[in-house]
């Protein structure tokens, strides 16, 4: 969805989780708590951690709200650790990083580019401070952003970050602490040249992105450069993470009983944390976008659930087997795939059903492939779902199963619905056919009828799932 964000597009115009009150919030948030920063000495640089979930829009949040930070004149610097991993010492991939955002016109004020400038030129000399040998060609090729040189470069000159990260680099070496101040006094200029200057404003922001993916030696000594180097007056630093992926990391760096998630605490100011998405939108958002109408699936719920039947269904399922926003995308190219290789029409509750199984509780759905028995999926999925997720159904039976003359509505946990559903696919005596295609036993819709071509093929949605769901990364 990104991809068709241009850059000149308004923050958050295809915002579909809600994120922009958040933005606005803290927006207000941290340029007041720097507005009294005279008075509040604490307050003159901050260190805020973003926390959220694995794909529940971090990126996206923070690339959205720098578009409104820099419509607001403040000074932002993206950095994605993810991307610049590769590197060494993260301090390398941040300098290349301001360099690249100057050259795209961070600012159009000279004495802001002079200072930026001088900034670069003491960044040079922390690094060569850092790692002599890594400088040399590094700072050849500093001028012109050269990815692939400097890749090769920093290959030949790797610096054993994990000793690294077990020493302490900063109070090492007397040349790393000089050259680490003055870069510090220089950062401080470049805000203040901001402060100075007509139409910016402080503080300056730091965007810190993608530090759960990294490899943890490097997301550690990253955290350490932001303590020692950026924290400085006038900066704000954000630093996005899913902080339960980054502590299991770094546990296992120092150990199963290191207390990491105390260890993270004392680099961060505060935490904010990112709401769990309406999948109810995200869901409807991702159909239309594949041209997947209400025509596009076999749905039993679709007179019970209007015209966004499809999306209803997916995103019930979504929140109640506790897929994320990334899974979920990841269902639904899968699904996507199959509609437009399979001949014959899905059937959507059952599709959805089993790819999630397949994306987010694989050991459930192997345990499904391999036996079909309804129990076993129920037993290893047990505690990892939401049984009170529940789908609005018709009661067309008695207690005992027998017909009764009116039909009352109801709810049902939507994990036990289609628990049932998979025992009634493999049951023998095909109870999905035996009430004459119409399958009362489920308490579906009354008037839904399985076409006999779409009953015949559920039993091989696991192994469609296996096949289109290896193709899709
Ligand atoms: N508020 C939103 N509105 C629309 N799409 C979103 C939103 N947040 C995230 N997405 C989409 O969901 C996917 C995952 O989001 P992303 O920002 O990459 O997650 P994270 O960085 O937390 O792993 C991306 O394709 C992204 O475009
Ligand atoms: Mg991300």
């Amino acid at each position: 969805m990104n991809d068709e964000n241009s850059p000149e597009e308004s923050p958050f115009a295809s915002d579909l989780l809600n994120r922009k009150p958040a933005a606005e919030f803290l927006t207000k948030y941290l340029i007041g708590r720097h507005s009294v920063s005279k008075s509040v000495p604490e307050n003159a640089s901050f260190v805020l951690n973003l926390n959220a979930e694995w794909g529940l829009g971090k990126t996206y949040f923070l690339t959205e709200w720098a578009k409104i930070l820099r419509a607001n004149g403040h000074l932002v610097v993206y950095f994605d650790a993810w991307a610049n991993d590769y590197a060494s010492n993260p301090f390398v991939g941040f300098m290349l990083e301001i360099q690249n955002q100057l050259n795209e016109g961070l600012s159009a004020d000279k004495r802001i580019k002079a200072s930026a400038r001088k900034m670069l030129k003491k960044g040079k000399n922390v690094i060569q401070a850092l790692a002599p040998s890594l400088a040399v060609s590094m700072v050849k090729h500093y001028t012109g952003f050269d990815a692939e040189k400097i890749n090769d470069a920093l290959k030949e000159s790797a610096i054993d970050v994990a000793s690294s990260v077990k020493r302490d680099l900063f109070k090492e070496s007397e040349d790393i602490r000089a050259a680490t101040k003055a870069f510090r006094a220089a950062l401080s200029d470049v805000a203040k040249a901001v402060e100075e200057s007509e139409g910016t404003a402080l503080p300056v922001f730091l965007l810190i992105d993608e530090l759960d993916r990294c490899r943890p030696t490097y997301a550690i000594e990253l955290l350490e450069n932001v303590k020692h180097i950026f924290r400085v007056r006038d900066v704000y630093t954000v630093i996005a993470t899913d902080s339960v992926q980054l502590s299991h990391s770094i546990r296992a760096i120092y150990g199963a009983g290191f207390d990491s998630e105390r260890y993270l605490r004392r680099f961060f100011d505060h935490e904010s944390r990112l709401e769990t998405p309406d999948f109810e939108r995200i869901s409807e958002f991702m159909l239309s976008g594949r041209g997947l109408g209400l025509g596009a699936f076999d749905n039993p719920f679709s007179q019970l659930l209007g015209s966004s039947a499809n999306a209803t269904v997916l995103s019930l399922l979504a929140k109640a087997l506790k897929i994320t926003v990334r899974d979920f995308q990841r269902v639904i190219d899968i699904i996507d795939s199959i509609r437009l290789t399979y001949p014959k029409k899905l059937e959507i509750v059952l599709m959805g059903f089993v790819t999630m199984l397949f994306v987010g509780h694989r050991a459930a759905y192997d345990v499904y492939r391999r036996d079909h028995n309804n129990q076993s999926v129920q037993k290893a999925l047990s505690g990892n779902v939401d049984h009170s997720i529940r789908i609005p159904i018709l009661h067309s039976m008695g207690p005992h199963g027998q017909a009764v003359n009116h039909v009352t509505t109801g709810e049902k946990s939507i994990i036990e619905f289609c628990i049932a559903y998979l025992a009634a696919v493999w049951d023998d005596s095909n109870q999905l056919v035996a009430n004459g295609s119409n399958v009362t036993l489920l308490q579906m819709e009354r008037s839904f009828k399985f076409k006999p071509e779409v009953v015949s093929s559920l039993r091989e949605y696991a192994g469609l799932v296996a096949v289109a769901g290896s193709f899709s990364a």
